[in-house]
């Protein structure tokens, strides 16, 4: 049993919410860690904020008072995709929070033109039809080509879950972030940096970005999983969190 004083706070990507951890933070609790998933606002059980209010930086100090209300210090924490960027910002604003870091399927860039303007677009169908008519495509591209039915079944039955208020702001959020690539060589923690091999939204290849650019960092990519590999691959994911964890730990 891993005798931690850090708590492990693992931040969820888009359009999902904390239940997207829930195979981690089981193994996790089973270790004896304590774990914090916290919803961002508008996703899981936690309120929506007004559109306008949401970015990166704003996120990040969300999550920084998550961790201060748990009475802790620091914290080992991990971002999902967007969950990432929110790490990235947290990075930036809060570094001394941070004793150790996963970046799990996302990336340093910021987006292209074409990229904000797709986003811009989702939003504007979800203003007018409500989250459902994203719901199926966001699905396709978060998990590989041939998914598993039970999987392709709960990550959809999440996204439905979602307030349009919180997928609004969120979308203009990851629109909006910077481009964070010259921050990588300042991350001075462990880090791991977990890939699939089947990502159909560049994953893998914005993975090994993110890994090269962090001196301290370690590479684990995942075979037989797309972008959502905790969904995915949940055992191989958990195992190798929670053996990063230990290191940071010893
Ligand atoms: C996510 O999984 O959080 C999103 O796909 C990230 C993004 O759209 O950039």
């Amino acid at each position: 049993m891993a005798a931690t004083t850090l708590p492990v706070v693992l931040i969820h990507g888009f359009p999902l919410d904390s239940s997207m951890w829930d195979a981690q933070k089981q193994t996790m609790e089973q270790q004896g860690l304590m774990v914090i998933t916290p919803d961002l606002p508008g996703f899981g059980a936690a309120p929506a904020w007004p559109v306008e209010q949401y970015s990166m930086d704003a996120l990040a100090d969300y999550v920084a008072q998550v961790i201060a209300q748990h009475g802790a210090k620091q914290a080992i924490v991990g971002g999902f995709s967007m969950g990432g960027y929110v790490l990235l910002a947290l990075l930036k604003r809060q570094p001394q929070l941070l004793a150790g870091v996963m970046f799990i399927n996302t990336r340093a860039g910021a987006d292209s033109p074409e990229a904000k303007a797709a986003r811009e677009a989702m939003a504007a169908q979800v203003q007018a039809q409500g989250v459902q008519a994203i719901a199926e495509a966001m699905a396709g591209k978060l998990l590989r080509p041939q998914p598993e039915a039970e999987v392709h079944k709960k990550v959809l039955d999440t996204i439905l879950r979602q307030t349009p208020a919180g997928v609004i702001g969120a979308l203009r959020a990851m629109g909006a972030r910077p481009d964070s690539v010259k921050l990588l060589a300042d991350i001075d923690v462990p880090t791991l940096v977990v890939a699939g091999e089947e990502d159909q939204m560049g994953g893998a290849e914005a993975a090994k970005e993110v890994a090269d650019g962090i001196s301290r960092s370690t590479l684990l990519s995942i075979c037989a999983a797309g972008h959502c590999t905790p969904l995915e691959q949940p055992e191989v994911v958990s195992l190798g969190m929670t053996k990063f964890i230990a290191a940071v730990e010893a």
